[in-house]
């Protein structure tokens, strides 16, 4: 093998760099050249691109966001943009494309996975955590720690005023970052999606919880993790809903793309190193429409059509912890 290429796509995540780090120099290590595309499947269309070494890539794994940039790409879903991106990757003489990225960007390796010969290989890069096949996604630890950061910052407050806070946090369709931040910050309650059903049967819930807290605790802060996209209008509008129900002081915070930044977590970035230097080998190995992931502690190569085909379930424990063993309503009397 002589030439690789590698994209990052999607939302970004801190952890990228330091997978493009451990791609370069593995491939380096192994005699191969790299490319890098910039602006995610936009550079492979408008062959939009650099070449990666060792000095490139030196004084990154500190770094968040990504050196090579990222877009969401939608017109890549077209036969027309697939064919044109393996014009231009067999122009270059390239073997084998590896995509960092989310579901998004996986669904786009497999589509020029059907229009191109070379190998097609991806690397599992979001903060959401959502992707089926591998235990963590790159991003996903320090998403969590600087969640928590901002929520240990508004339980001073809270707590200085016995008031009610509504943070919400990133996962549009998952809640690993709301359950993970939740349980590590002692928030008071979690919603995000996989366990939300009806939104007034949750609204009554929380009153219930809340109820019991001021009986238990008295007057004191309480906090409940929202995930994006979860509540209509947000947590602005459950805290102003909240507000009307209990006559309580209820203020709402959104963290937004504060999520996606900073520099990554050693976790982030042990993660991202193997994951990158797995996926040279394993393109080195002849593999295909792969994803490289870690389960177990372990590297593994996994088909990547499965990796959205089935919802990743949040950890079973977990839940249980949160949503019975400290739900203030559930505690028994001693
Ligand atoms: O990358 C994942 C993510 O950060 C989600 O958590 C969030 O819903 C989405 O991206 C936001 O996307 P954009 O930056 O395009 O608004």
């Amino acid at each position: 093998m002589q030439k690789i290429a590698v994209l990052t796509s999607g939302g970004d995540a801190p952890g990228m760099n330091a997978c493009i780090r451990a791609i370069v120099l593995t491939a380096e290590h192994f005699g191969i050249q790299v490319i890098g595309y910039k602006h995610g499947y936009n550079g492979l269309l408008e062959q939009e691109y650099q070449v990666l070494k060792a000095s490139n890539v030196s004084n990154i794994i500190q770094r968040g966001g990504t050196i090579l940039r990222s877009a969401r790409c939608l017109n890549f879903k077209s036969d027309v943009s697939a064919k044109l991106a393996a014009k231009n990757l067999n122009a270059l003489g390239i073997e084998a494309l590896l995509v960092i990225g989310g579901d998004g960007s996986f669904h786009g390796v497999c589509h020029l996975g059907a229009h191109w010969q070379g190998q097609v290989i991806g690397l599992p890069g979001t903060i959401d955590n959502d992707i089926f096949g591998t235990d963590a996604t790159i991003g996903y630890f320090t998403a969590i720690e600087t969640a928590l950061e901002s929520i240990d910052k508004v339980r001073d407050t809270a707590d200085a005023f016995e008031r009610i806070f509504l943070v919400e946090v990133m996962g549009r369709h998952a809640g690993f970052i709301g359950l993970s931040a939740a349980l590590a910050s002692a928030s008071d309650h979690v919603l995000v999606p996989e366990l939300c059903g009806d939104l007034n049967v949750e609204l009554d819930n929380i009153v219930l919880r809340l109820n019991a807290s001021m009986q238990k605790r008295g007057n004191s802060s309480f906090i409940i993790i929202v995930a994006e996209n979860l509540w209509p209008g947000g947590v602005t509008n459950l805290a102003q809903v909240l507000h009307e129900k209990t006559n309580l002081e209820c203020r709402p915070v959104i963290l937004g793309h504060v999520q996606r930044g900073g520099s990554p977590v050693s976790q982030d970035r042990i993660l991202a190193t193997k994951l990158g230097a797995y996926a040279v080998e394993q393109a080195m190995a002849g593999e295909s429409q792969i994803m490289v992931g870690e389960q177990n502690n372990k590297v593994v190569a996994y088909p990547i059509e499965l990796t959205w085909q089935q919802r990743k379930p949040l950890d079973p424990y977990l839940v249980k912890i949160q949503q019975d063993f400290f739900d203030i309503s559930k505690i028994t009397q001693a």
